[in-house]
């Protein structure tokens, strides 16, 4: 079985008059995404920062890179799979915090779903503080996929310590520590709505599960959650500084993974402080407009990384867009946006077909391309695109 085959399942569906009931396309999951939500929710997920530039730019920087196409080799066997952070990949690509993925369900149980859908497909999952379901809910679900445990690091060092702890008896393999959101960007299409998850009393059950965060109300959410949201705003923000990351290095014996990072300096920063990963993403362009693409950023995040093992997302929405940023040096990609629409067309099975979908394509173009396996994938493999006018 190879991860291509997913199109042999499809076409002998086809045979028994059974066509997919997914889309095939990111234009056509996009839009029945739209379908599906809810306004609130449909904008805050494909909303990004200002008039959400850095967000377009991240997904057409894919196009300015192709593939040159190696023929005549033996591409019969590919070999995607790697071991990262201790646990076995079964290929290169996982599952990108998403906040709100759990109302992105029909049933509201979206990170549960997410897990489970991990689960099918051996697809690693980085589950956000921000879930409908307590953290241990969502780590039951994951069975033998490795698990990250993404924090937002709260003002209470307690409370950040309270979380890492119950992350690491779950059975979450890693933190992600996301650095780039300690405050949140300026959005338009929420603002224009008023409209913020969170301060809505959604997503916060890592909170008000936690007995730190408990202690610090007078009574509990289930009866005020008004106050109990006000103290979470009182202790979601932490304006991290590099002197702060000893004391994060020292919450945890996992490895530490620090996301948001694009500047090489960042880079040999995070690398002498003692994190074990670095992970080169601009949040999808909803934190601040006006950067660059983060595939523009991973060259030289990779080369500060100096072997040091580098997980990029922002931007993908294909098996091409995989491939590419493998061969521009990330050791693993992340999905998000994609498997968010995916959840809201079709719950867990939608997301096990949308990572189906990616992992298909990306294990066919290494075929059709002649790079076979995961070492084959260099910069070399890469060409910019040119927009010279054709010749006449
Ligand atoms: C709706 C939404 C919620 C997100 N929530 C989180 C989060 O809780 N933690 C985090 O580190 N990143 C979060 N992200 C950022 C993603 O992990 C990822 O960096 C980004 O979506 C990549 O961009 P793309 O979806 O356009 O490819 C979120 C992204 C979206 C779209």
């Amino acid at each position: 079985m190879t991860f291509g085959d997913y199109q042999l399942e499809i076409y002998f569906d086809g045979l028994r008059g059974v066509i997919p009931n997914h889309p095939m396309s990111f234009a056509e999951l996009e839009s029945r995404a739209r379908a599906a939500l809810p306004p609130s929710v449909w904008s805050y997920v494909a909303g990004g920062a200002s008039d959400e530039h850095t967000q377009r730019a991240n997904v057409s920087a894919f196009a300015r890179w192709g593939l040159i196409p190696r023929m005549l080799v033996d591409g019969s066997q590919r070999d995607l799979a790697l071991d990262l952070f201790g646990t076995r990949w079964s290929a290169p690509v996982f599952l990108a915090p998403v906040g709100v993925i759990g109302i992105c369900a029909q049933d509201g149980h979206g990170d549960l779903a997410t897990a489970r859908a991990a689960a099918r497909t051996g697809v690693p999952m980085v589950a956000s503080t921000l879930s409908v379901d307590p953290l241990e809910q969502v780590a039951a679900e994951l069975g033998d996929t490795p698990g990250f445990f993404q924090l937002y690091t709260p003002s209470d060092r307690d409370l950040a310590a309270s979380l890492v702890e119950r992350a690491e008896r779950a059975g979450f393999k890693a933190i992600v520590v996301t650095v780039d959101t300690w405050v949140p960007g300026w959005r338009p299409r929420d603002l224009s709505t008023a409209n913020s998850p969170q301060l809505r009393g959604h997503c916060l059950a890592n909170y008000f599960s936690d007995p730190v965060f408990r202690a610090g109300l007078a009574v509990p959410p289930e009866k005020d959650l008004r106050a109990a949201v006000q103290h979470w705003v009182d202790v979601f923000s932490n304006p991290l500084t590099w002197g702060d990351l000893p004391w994060l290095r020292s919450l945890t014996t996992l490895p530490l993974i620090v996301k948001g990072i694009c500047h090489p300096d960042d880079v040999r920063r995070a690398k002498d402080g003692g994190v074990d990963g670095i992970y080169c993403s601009n949040h999808g362009g909803r934190q601040a407009n006006g950067g660059l693409p983060a595939l523009d950023s991973l060259p030289a995040v990779v080369d500060a990384a100096d072997g040091m093992p580098v997980l990029f997302d922002s931007g993908v929405r294909s098996g091409a867009d995989i491939v590419k940023a493998l061969a521009m040096g990330a050791t693993a990609v992340g999905v998000a946006r994609p498997y968010a629409y995916g959840m809201a067309v079709g719950g867990e099975e939608g997301v096990v077909h949308v990572l189906r979908s990616l992992l298909a394509e990306a294990d066919l173009i290494m075929a059709v391309d002649g790079y076979p396996s995961l070492s084959d994938l260099t910069r070399k493999a890469l060409r910019p695109v040119c927009n010279c006018p054709a010749p006449v």
